[in-house]
């Protein structure tokens, strides 16, 4: 593992939050682009996508059949448009462009690999047994199935989201998968925690949440699974940048409105919430970093 030496931010509210950099591009297979498409895509498709005329664009799209614009345009950023960049096997023209080519899907499957890979390593290194790994909104639970099918540890996951279908899609596929015993779905608001869930979790998964959810959300859902954990149980969440390029055709074409907040930001909200110690893992395309930060005990605490 290479790790860069520690950076402290220093730009939030709150205090200052340090936190380390690792990178794991030996561990994980993760998408790259050369740096000529790379200077390609900047120079002339970002600028042609995200300038073009919106109405045009989204007259294609439904032309094409696009099942990527239309789950967005159905659910904006939900858990389908997820599963879709995720199984790249998609019939139409538009959609493979979209999927194969855009930034954001292939960001998007770099961060479920490199989740799971984490979430697997942290049910190793857990002390307790078996472990129990909480997902929050966590659609179908796919980046928790990649991990338990990466290890042979005992663990079990609950996985929460207020979408029956997004559930219902992931029981089916942790059937085929043989983990139906290993998962439980529930559907609700993960702002109830306290109402529905009272096992402790040895780790909390919070990944393609944050983006959606505004400052003072993350703080108190944070803060409530906390009360969940012991004292240095990891907790495993996300920045997301600006990486991609394609915020303003997002904004116009698909209705989809991310909160782009870097690693300092959302580790600034986490520490808010008495999680400390953050170790950052970029994907190779800068547009996501997964974080992984640890409970801080009660003393420790603002
Ligand atoms: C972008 S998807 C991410 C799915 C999954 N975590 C992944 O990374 O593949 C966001 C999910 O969060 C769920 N969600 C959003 N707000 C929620 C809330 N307040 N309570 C529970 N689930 C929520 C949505 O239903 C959706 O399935």
């Amino acid at each position: 593992m290479r790790t860069a030496p520690s950076v402290r931010y220093t730009g939030l509210a709150v205090e200052e939050v340090s936190y380390e950099i690792r990178g794991l591009s030996a561990e994980v297979e993760f998408e790259t682009v050369s740096s000529l498409r790379r200077a390609l895509k900047r120079l002339l498709v970002h600028p042609l996508v995200n300038y073009g005329p919106a109405g045009l664009t989204r007259a294609l799209l439904r032309f094409g059949k696009s099942e990527l614009a239309a789950a967005n345009w159905a659910d904006p950023g939900g858990w389908e448009s997820m599963v879709i960049s995720y199984r790249q096997n998609c019939s139409q023209v538009a959609d493979r462009l979209l999927i194969h080519a855009g930034t954001m899907p292939m960001a998007l499957r770099n961060r479920k690999r490199l989740g799971s890979f984490l979430i697997a390593r942290l049910i190793e290194q857990a002390r307790a047994g078996p472990v129990h790994v909480l997902c929050l909104g966590g659609g179908p639970g796919w980046v928790i199935q990649d991990a338990l099918a990466q290890t042979r540890a005992p663990a079990r996951a609950t996985v929460v989201d207020l979408s029956a279908e997004a559930l219902e899609f992931g029981r089916q596929m942790a059937a085929r998968r043989g983990l139906a015993e290993r998962i439980r779905f529930i559907q609700a608001n993960v702002s109830d925690l306290h109402q529905y869930l009272h096992d402790q979790a040895n780790v909390v998964k919070m990944l393609g949440l944050c983006e959606y959810l505004p400052d003072e959300q993350i703080v108190s859902v944070a803060g409530a699974v906390r009360e969940m954990m012991l004292d240095g149980a990891p907790m495993v969440f996300n920045s997301l940048s600006r990486a991609h390029g394609t915020d303003r055709f997002f904004r116009r074409v698909f209705g989809l409105h991310m909160i782009h907040r870097s690693p300092g930001e959302v580790c600034g909200l986490m520490h808010r919430a008495g999680f400390r110690d953050f170790a950052v893992h970029p994907e190779p395309l800068g547009v996501y970093h997964v974080i992984v930060g640890r409970r801080a005990a009660d003393a420790g605490r603002d």
